[in-house]
């Protein structure tokens, strides 16, 4: 067996797609391996969605260098292959400033991967594809090799809203929905192979429409299969919250109670200059909507500080907005100059010291936030799926439909199996608990 190292950076979308790369190059005789010392191929699958997330992926190839040349010392070959978005979006840029790449992917085309190993293998070229060949790929992936408890399954991808800071309609262009009889067909898969939970991905996963199937329909088809116990979906865009969506969430019991529902900020002129299309109100207003159809609803968000003019009046609109809503957990970033975006040409950029100082004050509110939610839950008995051993000895953990890790003393049995578990404690990352009763499927 050769030996495969891929390493993610990013989203669940990339993780989803280092997952089905695995599972294609695995007819190639590649095993996956947990480390890039001696691999006979290296994946980078990359993100571009922030400044330093290209930087990590040139100082993990400069770190991959001296491996590929140990490697080549021993007579063997170690192939390196950059995937992701920053491939999409530097990808001739990668081959010139990085000559130990030997072949450059983007997210629209790995598919192609086998056919470009085997002609590296005949020629010894550097081989680029960044093509957008519309969810072509999706038809070359393999059934799912194995499942974890909880699967990713993207759904949808790409993205036509341009919010003028993000790169996403560039990397991954415009917005695909998969046939559902594709989609169906691969959530039994992952469920014959021992999926429990699946969570739906794209990057704007309830603008899913295909053949005049929304995301809720699909939601109810996916409920339906045997072996499916929850259902997630991740990331929405407020625009896009229909409204058979937010009454699918009072109806479909196998609908997680947990919406990531990004934001970004709170101020209507910084929405406007973001080209969100919503006003913080309309927000406001949207949550309302949601809350009357599911009360118990946890909800997250992604937060920019320091957009280009962002105030210190609308950094406070977004303070307020994010103590309107209360959040159960929340990503929050400085912004960051995307080339090629309209806002990295803007003028009044914030300087990099008022955007720490913004981040850090958000950052404090929001884990309050997130404390007070996880608090919330001590002394209440909740649905719990195992999903896999804990680190500790004796334990396993699982996840609160509201996402929470939980950490119970039982055995490896309830993996898999959804049981009650009587909260009695937080530590910083988790919830600890003990079994109600024995392994009760919801
Ligand atoms: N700068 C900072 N954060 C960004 N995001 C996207 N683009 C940028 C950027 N240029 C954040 C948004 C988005 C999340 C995935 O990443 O909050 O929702
Ligand atoms: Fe980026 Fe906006 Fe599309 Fe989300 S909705 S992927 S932030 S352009």
């Amino acid at each position: 067996m050769k030996k495969l190292y891929v390493k993610t950076y990013g989203c669940q979308m990339n993780a989803y797609d280092s997952a089905k790369m695995a599972d294609l190059l695995a007819p190639l005789g590649y095993a996956a391996s947990d480390r890039p010392e001696g691999a006979d191929m290296v994946i980078l699958n990359t993100c571009h969605i922030r400044e330093k997330a290209a930087e990590k992926v040139y100082s993990e190839l400069g770190r991959l260098k001296a491996l590929k040349a140990q490697k080549a010392q021993g007579g063997g070959r170690m192939l390196l292959a950059v995937a992701g978005c920053v491939a999409q979006a530097e990808g001739e840029e990668i081959l010139a400033r990085a000559p130990v790449v030997d072949m450059v992917v983007g997210p629209q085309s790995y598919h192609r991967l086998p056919e470009m190993i085997a002609r590296s293998a005949r020629e010894a070229g550097r081989a680029l594809e960044t093509d957008f060949p519309a969810l072509e790929k999706f038809d070359s992936l393999m059934p799912p090799a194995s499942s974890g408890i909880s699967a990713f399954l993207t759904v949808q991808e790409g993205c036509d809203k341009f919010c003028t800071f993000c790169v996403v309609p560039y990397t991954r262009g415009s917005e695909q929905s998969r046939p559902p009889e594709d989609i169906l067909r691969e959530a039994r898969q992952l469920a014959d192979k021992g999926a429990r939970e699946i969570v739906l991905l794209g990057q704007n996963v309830n603008a899913y429409e295909a053949g005049g199937w929304s995301l809720a329909k699909l939601c109810d088809a996916i409920a339906a299969i045997e072996g499916i116990l929850r259902i997630r979906y991740t990331t929405s865009h407020p625009r896009d919250m229909a409204q058979d969506l937010i009454a699918a969430h009072g109806s479909n019991p196998k609908l997680m109670p947990y919406l990531h529902l990004p934001v970004q900020s709170g101020s209507d002129a910084v929405l406007e200059a973001m080209n969100r299309q919503h006003g913080g109100d309309d927000y406001r207003r949207l949550i309302e909507r949601i809350r009357d159809a599911r009360p118990d609803i946890a909800l997250t968000s992604d937060f920019i500080v320091g957009f280009p003019g962002e105030s210190d009046a609308d950094f406070d609109a977004t303070l307020r907005l994010v103590r309107d809503i209360g959040y159960a957990t929340a990503f929050s970033f400085k912004y960051s100059k995307r080339p090629g975006t309209p806002a990295s040409t803007m003028r009044k950029q914030i300087p990099e010291d008022v955007k720490a100082a913004r981040l850090d004050v958000l950052q404090k509110l929001l884990l309050k936030q997130q404390y007070d939610f996880d608090d919330s839950q001590i002394g209440k008995t909740v649905p719990v799926l195992f999903e896999k051993t804990a680190r500790d000895h004796g334990q396993i953990m699982g996840r609160t439909p509201y996402l929470q890790p939980v950490h119970v003393h039982a055995g490896a049995a309830l993996i898999g199996q959804v049981a009650e578990v009587k909260i009695a404690k937080r530590t910083a990352n988790s919830l600890h608990g003990e079994l109600a009763k024995q392994g009760v499927p919801a």
